[in-house]
């Protein structure tokens, strides 16, 4: 069998003729990137996994608990069924390129019928763009087509270059996922149509304006991407005039709603409207013209435009635009706030920020082709689908839906500007640990419970590799917040750096063996699912109170960094859960956090305030026990 990356290039090269894309502005098809071969996953030391599973369990437990999970570890392990699975497991790795990516999709994703929006699809905002009403929008929408397009010819050619950590090379194959693919639902499970897995990726894009879809063509009869005078033009004589009012059953919106309603709609539709429905699936990407909305006094306008991306505002807003199926929905907004909308199956959060910062990179250098030597392959038109009154119904329950979930989500953003990675860097101390130690922190002193905390480890050192999980609490992060919480003023501020420091480097210590594919979280999760797999019954530890508490998260992270400041945003993973996506620059942190408020308990705006201060408070802790004194800042 094929290398994957020799496997993609066969394809890119069969699928595309990549001469055809060197006319387009920027580029310059020179090289290709030869991408490492990656090595395959493992599952990690089972007896490692277990001694680790007792130390996260330990701070969630009291000591009557902790003794039955010990109990209940020992059992496991005793029984021979720990040893019997692993060995299980080891067999499925063996023999697949991956063990974990094929069942993470189905789990994570594919199977899991709640709505996309706030679950499982983020949002992305870019950095204001100047531009303002109608002319304004088509301009940027046309700009935008044609710098979407530039970097999935880079992708499809392997010219972008390779992810690393350091000199540790990433897998690369997410970025090919990106464009052309949708999320078809299904009973049961959705299905995961790849464009690059087409036998060429189609020439059109879906253009979304008051809940109107138009089939939108992008390249010209050359096969080359039309200039952005052309593109304009199309907008503005075919989607504008077509699109003045708001559609009255606008189909979009079922795709918001839980998957198997959406799944038994989409059955009907393709039967009645088979070619609509297939270029729906076969678009490069979407492009949203959203109308302007009204600015809550609540909520600034950065907040408006995360919020915009997320969920569309709701039914009655923007929400009618959306189609949650597609993984790269591009919402151009009326007065510079634009931003995307992404379906998360076929790739992580840092492919996606890179295709953003690429964006803004072209709009910053201004280099976009405005003419077109040959006429478009083809003319906009509307995609219009049958609906009977049942639909209709349908449509008006999914609006419904959407416009609870839109309204129940608290979105802050927090742009804390007093310091970056420059701080704990100068401290000796790794950024990101710095951080969660925040998260951990600022929950203790609102709420008074060491959060279960969810952090995206990546897996791309592997072949195919895609998350573990980087968790919190464990004891000694535990010791660190209790004692700084509740105990500061009998400590000197050197006992107390010492304690930050032990807590800082724990977490950093395990976030290495997690991207070394040394984390328990997938770990336990292949025991379970290969038990399921092969008919064994669910061991008794993924049913204890240690395993329960450990899998519902108060508080679910992801670093995504940027080179521009692009905030990403996903809703929380449990009702009285923060979800928080940050990103750290060399001297500033740009916070997105949700809640819902629903929940009595959270608040977005107050741990968002607490953040500030615990950030600013771990400064002047490392200030004051003489760990920044050398520290040129
Ligand atoms: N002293 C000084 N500097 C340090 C340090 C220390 N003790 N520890 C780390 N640093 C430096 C690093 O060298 C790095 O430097 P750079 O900015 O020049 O590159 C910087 O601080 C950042 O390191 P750190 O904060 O430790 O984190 P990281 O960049 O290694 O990232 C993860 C850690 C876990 C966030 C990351 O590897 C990961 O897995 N990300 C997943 C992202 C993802 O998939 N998100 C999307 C989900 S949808």
């Amino acid at each position: 069998m094929l290398h994957q990356r020799q496997r993609w290039s066969v394809c890119a090269l069969r699928l595309f003729d990549l001469s055809r894309h060197q006319a387009l502005a920027g580029c310059a098809i020179t090289q290709t990137m030869p991408y490492s071969k990656l090595p395959k996953l493992m599952p990690p030391d089972l007896d490692n996994t277990l001694k680790t599973f007792l130390e996260f369990a330990q701070p969630l437990q009291t000591y009557q608990d902790f003794e039955k999970t010990k109990k209940l570890t020992q059992e496991f392990v005793k029984s021979g069924e720990a040893q019997t699975l692993h060995e299980l497991l080891v067999d499925r790795a063996e023999k697949l390129n991956n063990w974990l990516t094929p069942w993470w999709l189905n789990i994570a994703y594919l199977q899991a019928r709640t709505p996309l929006p706030i679950i499982t699809s983020p949002g992305v905002a870019f950095p204001p763009l100047e531009y303002s009403g109608e002319e304004g929008q088509i301009a940027t929408a046309a700009k935008m087509i044609q710098a979407a397009l530039n970097y999935h010819h880079k992708i499809i050619s392997d010219h972008l270059p390779e992810d690393k950590a350091g000199k540790v090379p990433f897998d690369m194959s997410q970025y090919k996922f990106l464009f052309g693919t949708t999320r078809v639902p299904k009973l049961v499970q959705d299905e995961i149509v790849y464009g690059a897995s087409k036998p060429k990726f189609a020439q059109h894009i879906l253009v979304t304006r008051n809940g109107h879809t138009f089939y939108f063509p992008v390249y010209d009869q050359n096969d080359i991407v039309l200039g952005t005078d052309v593109l304009e033009g199309l907008i503005r004589d075919y989607v504008i005039p077509n699109s003045q009012t708001r559609v009255s059953h606008p189909v979009n919106l079922v795709s918001s709603d839980d998957r198997d309603t959406w799944a038994k709609l989409y059955e009907k539709l393709k039967k009645r409207n088979p070619q609509e429905i297939q270029a729906y699936e076969d678009a490069l990407f979407i492009l949203s013209l959203d109308s302007q909305v009204p600015v809550n006094p609540d909520r600034n306008r950065y907040e408006e435009q995360m919020r915009q991306q997320l969920t569309g505002g709701g039914a009655d807003e923007n929400g009618i635009n959306r189609w949650f199926d597609k993984t790269l929905q591009f919402n151009i907004g009326f007065d510079g706030y634009s931003g995307l909308t992404y379906e998360h199956t076929p790739a992580e959060g840092p492919p996606v920020a890179n295709l953003m910062d690429n964006v803004c990179s072209r709009f910053e250098s201004n280099t976009f082709v405005k003419e077109s030597s040959n006429e478009p392959v083809d003319v906009p038109r509307e995609l219009k689908f049958n609906v009977d009154q049942s639909d209709e119904d349908v449509i008006a329950g999914s609006a419904a839906a959407l416009n609870r979930a839109a309204f129940d989500l608290e979105v802050r953003f927090l742009s804390f500007r007093e310091f970056g990675k420059n701080v704990p860097k100068k401290a000796k101390l790794s950024p990101d640990s710095f951080i969660q130690m925040a998260f951990q922190v600022a929950h203790y002193r609102l709420h008074h419970i060491l959060p279960p905390t969810y952090e995206t480890a990546t897996l791309r050192k592997f072949s195919e590799g895609r998350t573990d999980t980087i968790r919190l609490p464990n004891p000694v992060s535990a010791l660190f917040t209790k004692t700084f919480v509740d105990n500061r003023e009998n400590q000197s501020a050197k006992e107390l750096a010492k304690l930050f420091r032990d807590a800082v480097t724990s977490h950093k210590n395990y976030s290495v063996r997690a991207m070394l594919g040394q984390g328990i979280d997938r770990h336990l999760l292949g025991l379970r699912l290969i038990a399921s797999e092969k008919g064994i019954d669910a061991p008794k530890l993924f049913s204890g109170d240690a395993y329960r508490k450990m899998t519902h998260f108060r508080v679910s992270t992801s670093q995504v960094p940027t080179r521009f400041v692009i905030p990403m945003g996903f809703g929380p993973s449990a009702p009285d859960c923060y979800g928080i996506c940050y990103n750290p620059q060399e001297d500033a942190i740009h916070f997105t956090l949700s809640a819902f408020n629903s929940c009595k308990e959270t608040s977005a705006k107050k741990f968002a305030a607490e953040l500030e201060r615990v950030l600013n408070d771990f400064k002047t802790l490392l200030e004051d026990s003489g760990d920044l004194s050398n520290a040129k800042l």
